[in-house]
């Protein structure tokens, strides 16, 4: 916790002053990199001095102060797993599973995702934007300041196109920033049907043309008895390691097809749901630094049973991550904040493990080390709580009382 700018600089953009908060800073060292009465500087879009308000030196006191007067301050929280643009919604299908019939049922007999990509493709770019905005805002309202955002429901090089581009939209006119993943290899389209491996050549040659476009910062594929077989994640992969691009993977979410060690060989940033990973697939993602994204939303909807071996990736030293997984047939969740919650209750993380994993070690499994904490140097996404410690926001249910949002050093509206 060191000075690294100060007011004093020449040509330094003007300090902003935040004292007498409780800070969980996710340093490493302590639990919560915990300072009980502490301040935090911020320079333009950085932070550039946190600590004990007692040690502020004298010479940044004089700029603009706010006196948070024991409120809690975390860093801004990262989503690391959402699917927040698409078309419809899936209530009906809901309905159904509640009369008896399964997500697999569902998705053999052509709803599910597909039902979704129909709606999808019918949907104008305005449409799409326009939903997944009031999306974006739900999650930010409860101290959002990153988000993950893939496609996958437009199954077509110009409906993925779209879906990117709409993610990359949101960034440009919502104080959040997004981090964008392809993901062609969601499901098979209809026009492909019996016909895998052609759909797998043909969105092979889409990546390309988003990456030069700048629509692309990851690749992820659905690799699961009811997505795509290991083979066919194995050549999307390979493609998006030529163009340079990092990897993540929706594994053993239904099934055990050994995708997370295949992740892991291709240098994963992480592998995500897990419920069913085995301990060499644990093992894989240890040698590889790949995060695991636990996703409470998704088990809890599909009312799954199979819990994640959580207490095999602590005892491994996974770094863990805990996402909403938002989309409209598995986990229609927009709280991340929930999502503390269910990663204690259903999956017996701590509170502490839950909070990083919306923290540092989501911002970890989007390859970002640049915040997820609070640090100089980092940026200035954080969030004020009416709360004193962050274990109340994982205890509570469907009560998240955030007071203020504070994006790359602006306070939101
Ligand atoms: O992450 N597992 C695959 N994809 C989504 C579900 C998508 C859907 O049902 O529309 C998930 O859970
Ligand atoms: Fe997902």
């Amino acid at each position: 916790m060191t000075t690294i700018a100060s007011r004093a600089t020449p040509g330094a953009a003007p300090a902003r002053v935040w004292r007498h908060a409780r800070l969980a800073t996710f340093q490493p060292g302590t639990p919560w990199g915990w300072v009980e009465d502490g301040a935090l500087v911020t320079s333009a879009e950085h932070i550039t001095w946190v600590g004990p308000d007692r040690d502020l030196p004298a010479a940044l006191r004089a700029a603009d102060e706010t006196d948070l007067q024991g409120a809690l301050v975390t860093p801004g929280l990262v989503d690391a797993h959402t699917h927040l643009v698409y078309g419809g919604d899936r209530a009906g299908e809901f309905e159904q599973r509640l009369q008896g019939a399964t997500y697999e049922e569902i998705a053999r007999a052509g709803g599910g995702i597909r039902s979704t990509v129909a709606a999808t493709r019918a949907a104008s770019d305005e449409a799409l934007f326009a939903a997944a905005a009031r999306r974006a805002h739900v999650l930010m309202a409860e101290g959002v300041t990153t988000i993950e955002a893939k496609s996958g429901y437009g199954l077509a090089e110009d409906h993925e196109a779209r879906c990117l581009a709409a993610a990359r939209r949101l960034a440009r006119e919502l104080p959040v920033a997004i981090r964008t993943t392809s993901l062609a290899a969601h499901a098979l389209p209809p026009e492909y049907a019996g016909r895998p491996d052609d759909y797998i050549d043909a969105a092979l040659t889409w990546l390309a043309g988003q990456k030069e476009r700048g629509l692309v910062d990851a690749v992820d594929a659905f690799c699961d008895t009811i997505g795509f077989t290991p083979a066919q994640t194995e050549r999307v992969f390979t493609e998006a390691k030529r163009l340079d691009l990092p990897v993540k993977l929706h594994a053993e979410q239904l099934s055990d097809q050994d995708g997370a060690a295949l992740a892991a060989r291709f240098g994963a940033l992480s592998c995500d749901h897990l419920e069913h990973l085995s301990p060499r697939g644990i093992a894989a993602m240890k040698a590889s630094g790949t995060v695991a994204v636990l996703l409470p939303g998704a088990f809890y909807f599909l009312r799954e049973t199979k819990l994640p071996p959580v207490a095999a990736l602590r005892e491994a030293g996974v770094p863990m991550a805990i996402a909403t997984d938002h989309n409209p047939g598995s986990s229609p969740a927009l709280s991340l904040v929930l999502m503390l919650n269910m990663a204690c209750t259903l999956f017996r993380l701590t509170p502490e493990e839950a909070w990083r994993g919306v923290t540092v070690h989501a911002a970890r499994a989007l390859g970002l080390a640049d915040r997820g904490r609070l640090a100089a140097g980092l940026r200035a996404d954080f969030a004020v709580w009416d709360a004193s410690h962050p274990r109340e926001l994982a205890y509570r249910v469907g009560h998240a009382p955030c007071r203020q949002v504070v994006f790359g050093g602006a306070p939101r509206a």
